[in-house]
């Protein structure tokens, strides 16, 4: 199966229920993300999932925008701002491909996505567009050359069942440079020790 709404959907019960795979790795991403983020800010969160980091994030920004093509997964989202009385996040389903480039955000994320969309490169692309100038696009990517050998095993296994969203070939470096291509400058270039993805924040200059 390629990566598809229906694929996001028939899993999302799961993969709402599952505990963050490495809780402190998160807490890392949020944290460096948090320095980088102004109150005044407009966020724009691609590929949002169950809205657990727009959440989390919506005390530190004016406004986000939380998108997903996946019915469930904002669902989720939605009842947990309401139950918390979160009022700055607005849970949008489109797929990354009709999402307009006008407006732009102070910032954008794609955390688990990128390496999800068989063109990552034009994904690149339209992300560093939707990034306003003085901003910051900030990615947790899944690269084949620096995750861990057992890792990689796992990769191969999942590429080869069609069930599975393939997981795109990206290595550290290819993605810096199409980051880097894009006009973006590298501010932050981090993988935890044993973890399978690259976490950027890159800044769209001013
Ligand atoms: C691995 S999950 C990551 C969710 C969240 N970003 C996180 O870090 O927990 C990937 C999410 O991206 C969404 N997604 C994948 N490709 C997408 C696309 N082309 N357009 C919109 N959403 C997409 C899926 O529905 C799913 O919720």
């Amino acid at each position: 199966m390629a990566n598809t709404p229906l694929f996001w959907s028939l899993i999302s019960r799961k993969y709402i229920a599952a505990p963050i795979a490495n809780e402190e790795v998160y807490q890392d991403k949020l944290t460096r993300t948090r320095n980088v983020l102004r109150p005044e800010w407009t966020m724009l969160e691609i590929g949002c999932g169950s809205g657990n980091t727009a959440l989390a994030h919506a005390p530190y920004v004016s406004q986000i925008t939380a998108c997903d093509f996946s019915a469930p997964m904002l669902d989720h989202g939605r009842t947990r701002a309401a139950n918390e009385g979160v009022d700055n996040v607005e849970f949008i389903q489109t797929a990354f491909a009709d999402l307009a480039t006008d407006p732009t955000y102070d910032a954008v994320l794609m955390l688990s996505v990128i390496h999800l969309i068989p063109d990552w490169k034009a994904a690149i692309r339209k992300a560093a567009q939707l990034t306003r100038a003085g901003g910051v696009f900030v990615s947790s990517t899944v690269t084949i050359d620096t995750m861990p050998k057992k890792m990689r095993a796992i990769m191969a296994v999942v590429n080869a069942l069609p069930v599975l969203p393939n997981i795109a070939r990206i290595t550290r470096a290819g993605l810096i440079a199409e980051l880097e291509s894009n006009g973006l400058v590298i501010e932050d270039n981090w993988q935890q020790e044993g973890h399978d993805s690259v976490f950027v924040i890159a800044r769209k200059p001013a």
